[in-house]
């Protein structure tokens, strides 16, 4: 039987692109999914009934899901996902954080509102749909998390201040989250997926065939690694980068401390400048540090 047979799943913006992809093999494999979208356009605008027809297609298929179509970032649309898992499945067992809109802009030419609604979105809405799950995982002592980031906040990336910065808080919001669930059986971990999706094509400059996309680009081939970290034996705290057939693990390290006393000056930190930025020798995490916030868990 599939260890995901009768879990409840909600996964947000699952009305197409990757949500959907992640959604029809949750429910292929006997979950019941809750299908969350807003089913506006690509950088956020209006609304629409791209999760009834995700649902039409799980039940057409046999399998069970109800669409919800509010928003992620109103804090009443958030609540309203998990009470609709809770009345019609009685409880939430999985959620993927996925909805996402993009609004790019060099720095210069953003403005505040596009600032405003990419970290409503992304870093907001992550934290008030997990904040309406949380206490139900904590308090069963199961949960799997899943935040939706992307190589434009890990690694940073032209024109996009706004969503970079949504998409690595989403991150720090994971860690944190991965420490305070451990003791309770709720894991944690972040996706950096790449795909061929409607949001790709509204980066100025692309213009992926949506229709007929490079079969290496589905998004169907970023779902398993989704799959893997909502497992019974899942990971936590764990960044895992998927897409094009392709999956990874990510990390941040940082190399050995320089020790100086309490009389260090600024000539003293210059003088071994090449040693201070030299990662050649760099280690995962700074071990004491994080050490030190687990045992507060
Ligand atoms: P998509 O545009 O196909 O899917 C995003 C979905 O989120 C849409 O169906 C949209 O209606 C929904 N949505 C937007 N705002 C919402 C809101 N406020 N409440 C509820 N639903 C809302 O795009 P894609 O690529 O499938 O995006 C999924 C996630 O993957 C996003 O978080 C995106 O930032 C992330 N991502 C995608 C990459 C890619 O290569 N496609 C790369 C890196 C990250």
């Amino acid at each position: 039987m599939s260890e995901f047979k009768d879990k409840v799943v909600i996964i947000t913006g699952a009305g197409g692109g990757l949500g959907k992809s992640h959604a029809l093999e949750f429910a292929s494999r006997g979950a019941k999914i809750v299908v969350n979208d807003l089913g506006g356009s690509g950088d956020g605008i209006g609304s629409g009934d791209a999760a009834d027809r995700v649902v039409d297609e799980i039940r057409a298929a046999g399998g069970e899901a109800i669409a919800n179509k509010a928003s992620v970032s109103s804090k009443e649309g958030a609540q309203s996902i998990v009470d609709d898992a809770i009345s019609a499945y009685g409880t939430v067992d999985i959620l993927v954080n996925n909805a996402g809109i993009l609004r790019d802009k060099s720095f210069k030419k953003m403005t505040l509102q596009d600032w405003d609604i990419v970290m409503d979105v992304h870093l907001n809405g992550s934290a008030y749909v997990t904040a309406a799950a949380w206490p139900i995982m904590y308090d069963k002592n199961y949960g799997r998390i899943v935040m939706t980031s992307s190589t434009s906040g890990i690694y940073g990336n032209f024109g996009q201040a706004n969503y970079g910065a949504a998409k690595m808080g989403m991150l720090g919001l994971a860690n944190v989250l991965a420490i305070e669930g451990r003791s309770k059986n709720v894991t944690c971990n972040v996706l950096a997926p790449a795909a061929s999706t409607r949001l790709i094509n509204t980066i100025p400059g692309r213009d992926e065939d949506l229709d007929n996309p490079d079969p290496m680009r589905h998004p169907k081939l970023v779902t398993p690694a989704v799959l893997l970290m909502c497992a019974e034996d899942a990971p936590t705290n764990k960044v895992i980068q998927a897409g094009n057939g392709r999956f990874s693990t990510c990390a941040i390290f940082n190399n050995a401390e320089l020790e100086f006393g309490a009389d260090v000056t600024y000539e003293d930190l210059v003088a071994k400048k090449d040693q201070l930025l030299d990662m050649s020798e760099a280690k995962e995490g700074w071990t004491a540090i994080r050490k030190r916030m687990e045992n507060k868990g």
